[in-house]
C-alpha cells in the first residue's frame, strides 16, 4: 500500500525536539572522566549466557574466565575488533559468595582460577578492554555481594585489577538513596585515578516512584539503563523503542559525548529476532546513540548477523560525532519514523513497518518531518535493507523505501548547498532558488 502523498503524518513530539535540539539545549555537564566519547561498543554476558555457574555441566557457556578469554580471541579473529567493538563485559554472577579477609569482592576461585587481573591483562594483551559488574545495593540481583558499604574498596580493587568499565546495577537498594549510592561509587572510581567507564541503572530503578534528574545522572554516569531488561524477543525490542518514544522529550537531551541513554544489549544473532528484525534493532541502536554492547555467542554466530553487527555504515550512524541522540518524529499508516541529526547537517532516517502481517510495504520518503533539509536538493543513501545510492533528490522525490514487516529502512541524508551543482539543475529557475540558498 502507498501512503497517500496528501495524508497527514501524525508527527509526535519529536519534531518538536528537532527544533528544540537543534536551536537551544547543549546538554548538561557530562561525567568528567574522558570517557564514552562516542556510544561504548563491545560485548556483554547477560542476555546471553545469564548465570550460567554450572562448569561441570556446561563448560562452554557457563560464567568463567575461559567464555571471557574465548570470546576476546574471536573479537580479534573475525573482525568485530576492526569494526569497532571493544569492551568485554562481564556481568552477574563472577564473583565468590564471600568477601576476603579484607573485605575485598573476589572472583569465585574454580570459575575464575586466574582472578580478575590476569584476565584483565590477558584482554589488554588482545588490544580489548575488560568490563566487571556489581550493585549499588547489599547483593546484586543474583544474590552475590553488592557494594553498599563498599564503594571505595571496590573501586580501588576493580583499579587495581585493570578494569576498564563498571556496569553498577541497582538491586537490593532503598530507592531513596540510589542517587546517593550512584554519585558515591561515581566518586570513589573517580578517587582511584583510574579509566573507568561508568554504566549505571540509576533511572530505572528510580522511574517507578519518580521522574529521575537526568542532570544529576549526567554528571555521575557515562550511560544509564533506563527501562526494563532486553530479552531476546521482537515483542521486547518493541517495547524498548515504545518506552523511548514515549519518554524521549526527557531522556533525548539527556544524552550526548560521555553520557548515553542505555536501551540494554543487541539481541542479534541470538534466537528470538527474524533477520529483519534484527535489522530493525541495529538501526534504532544507531538511532538512538545507543551503546552497542552485542550479548551474543561471537564462537557460533550466523554470518548474516555478523554482518550486519558489523555493517560500517550503521556504525558510523551510531558513533556519529555530532553526539546526539535520535527520536521519534512521526508515526502513520503503522509506519514508524525516526530521525537522527548527523554532523554536518546530515541526517539518518529510520522508517519501521510496524505492521506484523502482509508484505512489504512503501513509503514515500518525502513524508519524512524534516525532509525539509532536501531543499534544494540532497544525497540519499539507503544503508538498510540494501546499501544503494540513491543520488540527489529535491523536495518533490519521488523515492519509496519498500520495508519489510517489523523490517526497518534506513537512510542517510546529506543536503546539497552546493550553487554550482545546483545551478546545473536549476538554471530556469534561478532567481526564485538562488534567494532559498541565501536564506
Ligand atoms: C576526576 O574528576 C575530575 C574533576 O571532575 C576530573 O578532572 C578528572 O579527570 C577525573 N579523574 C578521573 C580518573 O576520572
Ligand atoms: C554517600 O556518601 C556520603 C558522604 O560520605 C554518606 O554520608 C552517605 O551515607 C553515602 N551514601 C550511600 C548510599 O552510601
Ligand atoms: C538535578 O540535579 C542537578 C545537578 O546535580 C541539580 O543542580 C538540580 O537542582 C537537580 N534538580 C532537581 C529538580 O532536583
Ligand atoms: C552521494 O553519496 C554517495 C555515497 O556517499 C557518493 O558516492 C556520491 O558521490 C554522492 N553524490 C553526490 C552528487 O554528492
Amino acid at each position: 500500500m502507498r501512503l497517500d502523498s496528501s495524508s497527514n503524518v501524525n508527527m509526535d513530539t519529536g519534531v518538536f525536539l528537532l527544533a528544540l535540539i537543534a536551536c537551544v539545549a547543549r546538554p548538561a555537564e557530562a561525567l568528567d572522566n574522558g570517557l564514552a566519547l562516542k556510544p561504548t561498543m563491545g560485548w556483554l554476558h547477560w542476555e546471553r549466557f545469564m548465570c550460567n555457574v554450572d562448569c561441570d555441566k556446561d563448560p562452554d557457556n557457563c560464567i568463567s574466565e575461559r567464555l571471557y578469554m574465548q570470546m576476546a580471541d574471536v573479537m580479534v579473529k573475525e573482525g568485530w575488533k576492526d569494526a569497532g567493538y571493544e569492551y568485554i563485559c562481564i556481568d552477574d554472577c563472577w564473583p565468590s559468595r564471600q568477601r576476603d579477609a579484607k573485605g575485598r569482592l573476589q572472583a569465585h576461585p574454580k570459575r575464575f582460577p586466574g582472578g580478575i587481573k590476569k584476565l584483565a591483562d590477558y584482554i589488554h594483551s588482545k588490544g580489548l578492554k575488560l568490563g566487571i559488574y556489581a550493585d549499588v545495593g547489599k547483593n546484586t540481583c543474583a544474590g552475590y555481594p553488592g557494594s553498599l558499604g563498599y564503594y571505595e574498596t571496590d573501586a580501588q580493587t576493580f583499579a587495581d585489577w585493570g578494569v576498564d568499565l563498571l556496569k553498577f546495577d541497582g538491586c537490593f537498594m532503598e530507592w531513596k538513596l540510589l542517587g546517593e549510592g550512584y554519585v558515591n561509587m561515581s566518586k570513589a572510581l573517580n578517587k582511584t585515578g583510574a579509566n573507568i567507564l561508568y554504566s549505571c541503572e540509576w533511572p530505572l530503578y528510580e522511574w517507578p516512584f519518580r521522574q529521575p534528574n537526568y542532570t544529576a545522572i549526567r554528571e555521575t554516569c557515562n550511560h544509564w539503563r533506563n527501562y526494563a531488561d532486553v530479552f531476546d524477543s521482537w515483542n521486547s525490542v518493541k517495547s524498548i523503542l515504545q518506552w523511548t518514544a514515549s519518554h524521549q522529550d526527557i531522556i533525548v537531551p539527556a544524552a550526548g559525548p560521555g553520557g548515553w541513554n542505555d536501551p540494554d544489549m543487541l539481541d542479534i544473532g541470538n534466537f528470538g529476532l527474524s533477520h529483519v528484525q534484527e535489522e530493525s534493532q541495529m538501526a534504532l541502536w544507531a538511532i538512538m546513540a545507543a551503546p552497542l554492547l552485542m550479548s551474543n555467542d561471537l564462537r557460533d554466530i550466523c554470518p548474516r548477523s555478523k554482518e550486519l553487527l558489523q555493517n560500517s555504515h550503521i556504525i558510523a550512524i551510531n558513533q556519529d560525532p555530532l553526539g546526539k541522540q535520535g527520536y521519534r518524529t512521526a508515526t502513520e499508516d503503522h509506519f514508524e519514523v525516526w530521525e537522527r541529526p548527523l554532523s554536518q547537517n546530515r541526517l539518518a532516517i529510520a522508517v519501521m513497518n510496524k505492521m506484523e502481517i502482509g508484505g512489504r510495504r512503501e513509503f514515500f520518503i518525502r513524508e519524512t518531518p524534516s525532509w525539509k533539509i532536501c531543499s534544494p536538493q540532497c544525497n540519499v543513501t539507503q544503508i538498510l535493507p540494501q546499501y544503494k545510492e540513491m543520488g540527489l533528490q529535491t523536495p518533490q522525490s519521488d523515492l519509496v523505501v519498500s520495508v519489510s514487516p517489523s523490517g526497518t529502512a534506513l537512510l542517510t541524508v546529506t543536503p546539497i548547498r552546493d550553487f554550482t551543482s545546483f545551478h546545473k539543475l536549476h538554471q530556469n529557475d534561478l532567481t526564485v532558488h538562488h534567494k532559498r540558498i541565501i536564506l
